[in-house]
């Protein structure tokens, strides 16, 4: 009698048990895959190139910010590291030593407890409480913002715009789908990998139809977002990089002249005209095509021409 009891006791744990590693990370108490992806990405990292001093903590190790600090007149700066030397502090703020660095942990977006993560929610710096917030994209612009600077300039200029009308302001998807809206539909917000396009498309772009039949012609030189930015930026062959693939760029005026660089837009359009990149006289040799795709009817005469007949 006793003797069975124990035994079913002992299936039960057992069946328990294989509950438990069934449903794997199902269980509270296991977040270890969780600590592992935030580890390797991004928001794990701070060091001597992210400033660590308690202005620019703000956002890259917020439980280390000093709301007073402030960037002094230059040539001083906020804090810099020449090679062989050693740290330099500006005025106005203070050198964090490195055993209290903390970067970005679990507690600035979750509620913790017993030491695991629960909802999501913002630890505001300031007050040290939590303060709520309605979804992904608000908890990740407390710090992928731009801010104003001083008059000594110190500003960051760090925000994401979504936009475009293919994914947001869009009356009415077809598919089953909302299309992605905040930044962890795309982002995972532990590695902060994102999903590409094609992890979603892939069936939308094999279709012989898509870019006006061409895309086949084009899909291993131009980049989607080439194509579908809403943004407006400039787009041509990579500047940085030797692959001749097309990104989004732009050029801005430095001291030594303008310089372009790759940017990455995150506004898609569903509408994409062929004469962004097929205008007249564009510098590539590309065949020249009408907004449609069409190759334009070759040009009239020239009026000099004509008047040179009329000579004769
Ligand atoms: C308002 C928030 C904020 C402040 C303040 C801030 N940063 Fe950042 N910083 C970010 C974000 C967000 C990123 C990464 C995302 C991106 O590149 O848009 C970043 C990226 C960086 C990077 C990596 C960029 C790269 O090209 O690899 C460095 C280095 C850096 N910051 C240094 C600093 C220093 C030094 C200061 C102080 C002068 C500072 N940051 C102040 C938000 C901030
Ligand atoms: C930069 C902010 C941020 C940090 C830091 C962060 N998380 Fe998260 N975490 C989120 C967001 C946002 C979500 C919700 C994701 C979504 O909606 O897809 C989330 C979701 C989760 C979930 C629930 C997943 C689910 O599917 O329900 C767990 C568990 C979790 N995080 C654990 C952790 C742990 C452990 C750490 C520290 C190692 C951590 N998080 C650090 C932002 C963060
Ligand atoms: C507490 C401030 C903070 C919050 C909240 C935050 N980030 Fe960040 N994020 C940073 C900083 C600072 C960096 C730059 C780290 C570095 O380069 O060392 C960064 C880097 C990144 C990068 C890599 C940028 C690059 O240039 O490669 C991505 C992507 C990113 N964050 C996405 C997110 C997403 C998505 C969320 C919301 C779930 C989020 N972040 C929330 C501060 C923050
Ligand atoms: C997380 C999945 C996901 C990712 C990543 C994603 N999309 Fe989408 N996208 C969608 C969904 C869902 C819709 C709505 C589809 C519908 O209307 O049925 C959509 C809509 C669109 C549309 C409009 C389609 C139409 O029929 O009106 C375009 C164009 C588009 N996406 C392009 C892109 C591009 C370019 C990228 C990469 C920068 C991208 N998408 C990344 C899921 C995604
Ligand atoms: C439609 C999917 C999608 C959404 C939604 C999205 N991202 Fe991204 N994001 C990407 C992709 C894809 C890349 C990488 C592009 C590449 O590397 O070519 C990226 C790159 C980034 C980078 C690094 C590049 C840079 O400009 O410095 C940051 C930071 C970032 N995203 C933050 C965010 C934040 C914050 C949000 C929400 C406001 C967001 N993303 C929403 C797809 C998305
Ligand atoms: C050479 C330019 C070009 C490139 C590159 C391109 N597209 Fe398109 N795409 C178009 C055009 C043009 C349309 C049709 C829009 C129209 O009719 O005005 C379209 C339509 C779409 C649609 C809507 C399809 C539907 O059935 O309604 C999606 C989704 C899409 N593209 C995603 C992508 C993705 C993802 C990539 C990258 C893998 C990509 N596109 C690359 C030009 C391009
Ligand atoms: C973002 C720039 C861009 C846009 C927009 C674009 N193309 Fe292209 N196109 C290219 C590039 C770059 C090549 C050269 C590709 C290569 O050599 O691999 C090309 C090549 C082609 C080719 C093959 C070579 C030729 O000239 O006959 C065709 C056909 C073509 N495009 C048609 C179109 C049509 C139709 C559209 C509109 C739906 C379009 N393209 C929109 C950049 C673009």
């Amino acid at each position: 009698m006793h003797l069975i009891t124990r035994k079913r006791f002992i299936v039960l744990g057992a069946i328990i048990l294989l509950m438990l590693v069934v449903s794997g990370c199902q269980s509270p108490e296991d977040q270890t895959e969780y600590h592992a992806a935030w580890e390797s990405g991004p928001h794990s990292t701070y060091d001597q190139g992210h400033g660590p001093n308690d202005w620019c903590a703000r956002c890259h190790s917020p439980q280390n910010w000093n709301p007073e600090a402030t960037v002094g007149r230059p040539p001083t700066c906020v804090s810099c590291k020449f090679p062989g030397q050693d740290m330099t502090v500006g005025d106005g703020n203070d050198l964090i030593l490195e055993e209290d660095w903390k970067a970005i942990p679990c507690e600035t977006c979750h509620v913790m407890e017993n030491g695991y993560a629960t909802e999501m929610a913002w630890l505001n710096p300031i007050s040290m409480e939590y303060q709520e917030v309605s979804n992904s994209t608000e908890l990740c612009e407390k710090c992928h913002v731009t801010t104003t600077g001083n008059a000594f300039g110190s500003a960051v200029d760090h925000k994401i715009t979504l936009g475009g009308s293919a994914h947001l302001n869009y009356g009415g998807f077809i598919g089953e789908e909302a299309p992605p809206t905040y930044c962890t539909d795309c982002h995972d917000a532990h590695t902060t990998e994102p999903k590409q396009c094609i992890d979603c498309h892939e069936d939308d772009i094999a279709t012989a139809e898509h870019a006006g039949g061409a895309y086949g012609l084009m899909k291993d030189t131009v980049t989607c977002i080439a194509c579908h930015d809403a943004s407006g930026l400039d787009v041509g062959p990579h500047p940085d990089e030797d692959n001749d693939l097309w990104v989004t760029q732009e050029t801005t005026m430095g001291r030594s002249g303008p310089s372009t660089s790759a940017v990455i837009s995150h506004s898609i359009v569903f509408e994409v005209a062929c004469d962004k990149c097929h205008f007249e006289e564009n510098t590539w040799e590309l065949t020249v095509r009408t907004a449609d795709g069409e190759i334009p009817p070759p040009p009239t005469p020239e009026p000099a021409e004509e008047t040179e007949t009329t000579d004769g």
